[in-house]
């Protein structure tokens, strides 16, 4: 027990995680951090590719990712809160308030896409390939939050994570399009390779994590609450 705390007073946590996770995860690193002051943290935020290439290199103690490829059978996986891929126009778009919209009706829109590589990219457009469609792509931005100023700057409209809008709320510039087959229900997962031993910092930063999961929860689903009053 005693060497456990002296681990942990030295210890350093390297946490790699997907772009949308940066939503939520320095909250949970905030809380850690109070509890165990003395734990150096480093926290990288890139896109799905590379925090699979950081996975694959053993370069982090944990990984959070969007969703987990079925090749990728090796790892240790805990299922975190929900993640739900949502589609965003500004709060004048003419589709704003309609209900149940065919998603066939994308086609007329113009798009704001994350860059190849991305998680929620390619999740959007398995999407419209299985339905069918192939709406015309404006931009390619490297970040959700520059997406979301461009939609808000009336550019086109984007599929993003729900949590891109926490800080705003229902209340913000960004409406959600009541679109059929929306939203994209995901989740996240913290993964590790499975054979890894995890340090003492690691596995008290994941069990501390796991603890948390029904705070985020409630977030993202009062959020998605708040937006469907909205709509009502
Ligand atoms: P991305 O990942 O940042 O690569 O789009 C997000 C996700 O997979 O949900």
């Amino acid at each position: 027990k005693l060497a456990e705390m002296h681990g942990l007073k030295r210890g350093r946590l390297r946490l790699a995680v997907i772009t949308t996770a940066q939503y939520f995860a320095p909250t949970i690193l905030g809380q850690f951090a109070k509890r165990y002051p003395d734990i150096e943290l480093s926290l990288e935020v890139s896109n799905f590719d590379r925090v699979l290439q950081r996975l694959a290199n053993n370069d982090d103690d944990l990984y959070i990712i969007g969703h987990v490829p079925e090749r990728l059978t090796d790892i240790a996986v805990y299922p975190f809160a929900p993640n739900p891929l949502v589609v965003m126009a500004s709060r004048d778009h003419p589709l704003v308030g309609q209900r149940n919209i065919p998603i066939e009706r994308l086609e007329q829109e113009t798009f704001l896409m994350r860059e190849p590589g991305s998680g929620i990219r390619e999740a959007t457009l398995k999407l419209f390939q299985e339905h069918g469609i192939s709406p015309t792509v404006r931009m390619e931005l490297g970040s959700n939050e520059a997406i979301k100023q461009a939609v808000i700057g009336g550019l086109g409209i984007a599929v993003l994570s729900l949590h891109t809008l926490s800080a705003e709320g229902a209340g913000g510039p960004v409406a959600l399009l009541d679109v059929e087959h929306f939203p994209i229900h995901r989740q996240w997962h913290i993964v590790h390779p499975r054979q890894k031993v995890l340090s003492v910092v690691a596995q008290t930063f994941l069990d501390f994590a796991i603890q948390d999961e029904a705070r985020v929860r409630g977030q993202v689903e009062d959020l998605l609450a708040a937006f469907k009053a909205q709509a009502s």
